[in-house]
């Protein structure tokens, strides 16, 4: 319980000294910011930025409530400070609520019960988050389609009861890869084989049909609803249905890494490898990935802060599943997308910012662009903390 309390200044284990001190130093200003803000935000949950750098926030059915949580359970694994342990645990009705409304479940399980529940269990011992988790991750495996071997990702119906048919069955996205890690964590629990058969098969399709032979990817895939069999890709938040999106891209490098992580398949850090090194490709000398990797040249469109919080939680969590040469080019490549982010989306140091990154993009077909987003701020501290070296987290 609490392994991590008072133990932040970590043995360096990526980067130049005075890239960890730097590392260091703005992970402290995260914790700064969080106990600052925790009086304003309340029990209230970020969805987007707004132009002052305050936040919008979203309802108790949004895929992105976890993302303060998950912040907050960093901080408590990172000072035991109970400022963060009752901020965190004070969400807890959120993710009873979810469990309660069938039509607020979707393949997004996974976000909000790591970061919300697992992280509680891990750090508290408490039995009730644990049995939240596993109950969600019983739902999540519900979604499974054996047919296609996937796991549908959403509802054609909204929980405000729009209807949405291209959101119907045979839908798989990238994203989902990192809502794997609940099913793995179930299977550990439980020692149930069919979460683990559940995460493999899904995992595997992603890689046959979302990852293209040049190590680009789909945002979305459809499947036949009936007979399961793959159709075509298409995007929902991408610049077009052949484009490579960032967020997607990087989805998928941290989600295929945490796989080999978890299981110790090598199919998986060779899938994420792959897909890393095609992103450090398509990035020439960026250090923040523009939001879609396919956008005309010259690419000076927006960037994708969140893009790169989450690449690069996912490089170091490859770096750990490859031997130690490769390792370097990876931690490496982590170190760069955290100096970009440090270098020109790093609002820790404006005093009035709600938030810790800006210049995110979270639709930018539908006008959402050059926002904080708070998934981005969580995989932002969830990388400075691997890059020191922790690596204890919730998935
Ligand atoms: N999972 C939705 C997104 O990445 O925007």
């Amino acid at each position: 319980m609490l392994a991590e309390a008072n133990n932040y200044f970590k043995t360096v284990q990526s980067g130049s000294a005075a890239t960890s001190t730097r590392h260091q130093q703005a992970l402290e200003r995260c914790l700064d910011r969080l106990r600052t803000t925790m009086p304003v935000i309340g029990l209230r949950n970020p969805k987007i930025g707004l132009a002052d750098n305050t936040w919008s926030y979203c309802g108790p059915y949004d895929w992105v409530v976890s993302f303060l949580a998950g912040q907050y359970w960093l901080g408590l694994s990172l000072t035991g400070d109970p400022v963060f342990l009752n901020a965190a645990r004070a969400r807890r009705a959120i993710f009873r609520g979810i469990l309660r409304n069938r039509d607020a479940q979707d393949h997004d399980l996974g976000f909000q019960y790591s970061l919300a529940c697992i992280s509680d269990y891990l750090l508290t011992g408490d039995r009730e988050p644990r049995d939240m988790a596993l109950e969600a991750a019983n739902v999540l495996m519900n979604r499974y389609r054996p047919e296609g071997r996937y796991i549908q990702a959403w509802n054609p119906r909204s929980v405000h009861g729009a209807f949405r048919p291209d959101f119907s069955n045979g839908r798989v996205i990238a994203d989902t890869m990192q809502n794997l890690a609940l099913l793995y964590w179930a299977y550990d629990e439980t020692c149930r084989t069919d979460f683990k058969e559940a995460a493999d098969g899904h995992a595997e399709t992603t890689m046959a049909h979302l990852v293209r032979p040049d190590a680009t990817s789909f945002h979305t895939f459809a499947f036949d609803p009936v007979s399961g069999k793959p159709l075509r890709g298409q995007t929902h938040q991408g610049y077009a249905d052949d484009s490579c999106w960032s967020r997607g891209q990087a989805w998928m490098i941290h989600g295929f890494a945490q796989c080999a992580l978890k299981t110790g398949n090598q199919a998986y850090a060779d899938v994420a490898r792959r897909l890393a090194a095609k992103a450090q490709e398509l990035m020439g000398d960026d250090s923040v990935p523009v939001w879609d990797y396919s956008v005309p040249e010259p690419k000076t469109d927006y960037r994708d802060s969140s893009a790169a919080a989450i690449m690069a939680a996912g490089l170091f969590i490859l770096a750990d599943v490859c031997d130690e040469d490769e390792a370097a080019r990876w931690r490496e490549f982590g170190n760069r997308l955290l100096g970009g982010l440090l270098d020109s989306c790093d609002l820790t140091t404006d005093p009035n910012a709600l938030g810790l990154l800006a210049h995110g993009a979270a639709h930018v077909t539908s006008g959402f662009a050059d926002n904080m987003l708070p998934y981005g701020d969580y995989y932002f501290m969830e990388a400075l903390m691997r890059s020191l070296g922790h690596r204890q987290f919730f998935w």
